[in-house]
């Protein structure tokens, strides 16, 4: 398994591991009108172009290939409530559930942390899903509320500081 930087030619194929991950991993964390609204929004026929903006601005987008095939992602950018400070966001991360719990995750999240630290940041927070709870805290994330419905998805507010 290696990972390296996104490319634009990945676009299909990283969407499709998030929606495939979503739905196979995360259904039951979701209303139906929920994850419908993340699936649409994930739907590169009638958004590609929002979708490749959201690319554009990520301070660092990774893919894990697995004999040429994109098997996890991650995706993280400025906290945009104010891009002047230290603070970022990670916005993706999903692994298809048939390589779970092979060390993809750990891999792509050190290496985005590494990114954010080269930038000079100081913290970074995530909207865990309540599946990844337990993989975050491995990581040293702490959670900063109790869980939160957002859009119809509940998720957890986590931090980690470097
Ligand atoms: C969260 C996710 C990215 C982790 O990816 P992964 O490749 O399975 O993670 P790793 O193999 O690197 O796991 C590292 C450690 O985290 C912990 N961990 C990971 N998944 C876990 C789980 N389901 N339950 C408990 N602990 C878990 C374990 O300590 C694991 O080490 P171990 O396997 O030696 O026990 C993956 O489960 C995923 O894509 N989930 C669905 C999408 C999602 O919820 N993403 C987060 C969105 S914010």
């Amino acid at each position: 398994m290696k990972i390296r930087k996104y490319k634009s030619a990945d676009l299909e194929q990283y969407v499709s591991v998030v929606r495939e991950t979503y739905q196979k991993t995360n259904a039951r964390e979701a209303t139906r009108a929920g994850m419908d609204a993340f699936l649409s929004l994930l739907d590169v026929k009638t958004n590609r172009k929002r979708i490749e903006k959201v690319f554009q601005d990520s301070t660092y987008v990774g893919v894990a290939v697995e004999q040429k095939k994109i098997v996890g992602v991650v995706r993280i950018m400025h906290n945009l409530r104010n891009k002047d400070t230290k603070s970022y966001w990670l916005s993706n991360l999903f692994v298809l559930p048939s390589y779970h719990r092979h060390g993809v995750g750990g891999q792509l999240l050190q290496i985005a942390i590494d990114d954010v630290e080269k930038r000079g940041g100081r913290e970074i927070k995530c909207m865990s899903s309540i599946y990844a709870i337990p993989f975050y805290t491995k990581y040293g994330f702490k959670k900063t509320t109790g869980v939160r419905n957002v859009g119809g998805k509940r998720v957890q507010p986590m931090r980690k500081s470097l």
